[in-house]
């Protein structure tokens, strides 16, 4: 019998034509797993800059975050790609998920299973930005997958003239990204319905993709090239 397939929503931290980021998440619809239906969504673009004043006006938020939300609801799971900005992650992704986190006792985020990648022309490949996003989301209560996180670094010779991925190496590390999220989500969403009415709780790891592995990623004098990395030694 064949699972339930998986909607996953997939949205960039880069509003730019031609952003990495973005030409990342094509990439990782075209390879997502049989059962996962990936969508990518414009929806950040569209938000204004959190204002609880507008918030508390609008009953919650203004047509664009009420959709931007409807389609989080939906989703069964968030896949994110976030640039690095001044060491971070950029203002955009955070105004969204400040959004997002609210209002209560209904955040859509809760209980969210999301994975997290993200692509930079520098050689540390988002460390920075993922470290600050995974800490973000946290506080929301979403479910960020444990590993393989998937930081690709000189990331523009990559692409081919057309905005496709070409390198094998960061084609493999999003399979290893989109089969973990996949068995993520169905653990997580599994644990929540045999408890109804509590939060599921990020206590398991899913089992550490074959070749996903990159033990030396982020030690100091570790070579760039893409990491998917599943723990470190
Ligand atoms: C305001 C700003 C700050 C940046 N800071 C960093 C940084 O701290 N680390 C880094 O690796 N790249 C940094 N960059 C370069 C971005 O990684 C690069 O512009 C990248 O292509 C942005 O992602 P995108 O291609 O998806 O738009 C910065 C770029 C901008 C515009």
């Amino acid at each position: 019998m064949h699972p339930t397939p998986l909607n996953v929503l997939a949205l960039s931290g880069s509003l730019r034509q031609g952003s990495l980021n973005g030409r990342l998440l094509e990439a990782a619809a075209a390879l997502a797993p049989e059962g996962m239906a990936l969508q990518l969504c414009d929806g950040l673009r569209a938000l204004p800059h959190f204002d609880e004043d507008l918030e508390r006006e609008t009953h919650g938020g203004p047509e664009p975050v009420r959709q931007l939300r409807a389609q989080v609801t939906a989703a069964d799971a968030l896949l994110l790609a976030t640039p690095e900005y001044n060491q971070s992650f950029p203002g955009v992704l955070k105004n969204g998920l400040d959004w997002l986190s609210r209002p209560g006792p209904e955040e859509v985020l809760v209980g969210k299973p999301v994975a997290l990648l993200g692509a930079t022309p520098g050689r540390w490949g988002t460390r920075l930005a993922q470290a600050g996003l995974r800490q973000v989301l946290t506080a929301t209560e979403a479910l960020v997958l444990p590993a393989p996180a998937v930081f690709v670094p000189e990331a523009e010779r990559l692409f081919d003239g057309s905005g496709r991925l070409q390198d094998t190496r960061t084609q493999e590390a999003l399979r290893a990204l989109l089969h973990a999220l996949a068995r993520w989500t169905r653990s997580v969403t599994a644990e929540s319905s045999a408890a109804p009415g509590t939060r599921p709780s990020a206590a398991r790891l899913p089992p550490a993709e074959a070749g996903s592995s990159d033990g030396d990623a982020g030690r100091p004098g570790a070579p760039p090239g893409v990491h998917a990395r599943a723990r470190t030694s």
